[in-house]
């Protein structure tokens, strides 16, 4: 997508850190802002900054892993706005910890909003933006741990990872309808992320990482060193503008990224090493892929 401004754009976790900043980005390009967040004080505290800036928000109160509320807020957006052709699927949580001492509630709660908000995300909008059929752009935010998992951070990075996985098939097949999708994955950014276990459900409470201030400050010293929000959504657009697949602006990111591929491509034996396996699965996977096409695709 070459121009966003007019079109309507549906942003998770609007009301803080990276989604405010997409907001203020996309606002300030002409786009019609949709701030979705979990959070009302971050919601009230959004739509008072973009306001000083002449910008406006509408803002909509969503848990996006309730799937009932977040068609009812599809509704709502194509009623005021009109139909959504960029998708920001931002809203995320993180709390970190001895991966050994994880309970169900921590894997359930961060893999529910991290994957389960995008996949709702893409299930609410996705249909829509086919049927409307004049195109458009989805952001999913992963992270750097969406490639490079480190141990306290795992079930953080393994909800990323999926992210990743999930946006780089839908790139694929949404190309057909003009529909762009850009993984965004920031290595640190100057947001709330610290207080993320404020938005904590009760049903998930049960966690088995220690919780406390000095965690809080110490996390909170981190993320203030982080990009700014809105430096980072601007690299957003430019990547939308060029419909690439990857947002990475983070020169640190390099080294890390080349030492795990180069670790993966090592893991490999020889291109020439099983001539015949290889002509035999690849054989298979093209008669696979044919066949595919005639059962799956194919309009019955
Ligand atoms: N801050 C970083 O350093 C960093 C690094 C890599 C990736 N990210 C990713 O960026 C995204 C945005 O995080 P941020 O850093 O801006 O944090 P943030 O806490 O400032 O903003 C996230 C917003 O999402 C909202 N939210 C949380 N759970 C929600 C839910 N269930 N439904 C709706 N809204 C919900 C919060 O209320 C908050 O306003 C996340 O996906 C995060 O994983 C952040």
């Amino acid at each position: 997508m070459k121009d966003v401004s007019g079109k309507v754009a549906f942003v998770t976790g609007g009301g803080s850190g990276v989604g405010l900043g997409q907001a203020r980005v996309f606002a300030r390009a002409g786009a019609k802002i949709v701030i979705a967040d979990i959070r009302q004080d971050h919601l009230d505290d959004a739509v008072a900054q973009l306001a000083g800036e002449g910008l406006t928000a509408h803002a909509i109160r969503l848990d996006i892993t309730d799937r009932a509320a977040y068609a009812a807020a599809a509704d709502e957006v194509e009623r005021v706005y009109g139909v959504v052709q960029l998708l920001f699927n931002t809203a995320g949580v993180s709390i970190f910890g001895p991966l050994e001492k994880s309970t169900y509630d921590d894997y359930d709660w961060q893999m529910g909003v991290n994957f389960g908000g995008c996949v709702n995300g893409i299930q609410t909008f996705v249909p829509r933006m086919i049927k409307f059929g004049k195109g458009g752009h989805i952001i999913n935010t992963a992270s750097l741990g969406a490639f490079l998992a480190a141990g306290p951070a795992g079930i953080y990075s393994a909800s990323k990872f999926a992210v990743r996985g999930l946006s780089e098939a839908l790139r694929a097949e949404l190309a057909k309808y003009d529909i762009g999708v850009t993984v965004l994955c920031p290595a640190n950014v100057n947001t709330n992320i610290a207080e993320s276990v404020m938005t904590r459900p009760k049903q998930y409470s049960n966690s088995g990482y220690k919780f406390n201030d000095a965690i809080l400050d110490s996390l909170r010293r981190i993320y203030s060193a982080g990009k700014d929000p809105v430096e980072l959504a601007e690299e957003v657009l430019k990547a939308i503008r060029e419909n690439r697949m990857y947002c990475i602006p983070y020169p640190e990111a390099r080294k890390p990224l080349e030492k795990h591929f180069a670790d993966v491509l090592a893991s490999l034996p020889p291109e020439d090493a099983d001539p015949d396996g290889v002509r035999k699965r690849q054989l298979a996977m093209e008669q696979y892929r044919k066949e595919l096409a005639e059962l799956q695709y194919k309009p019955h």
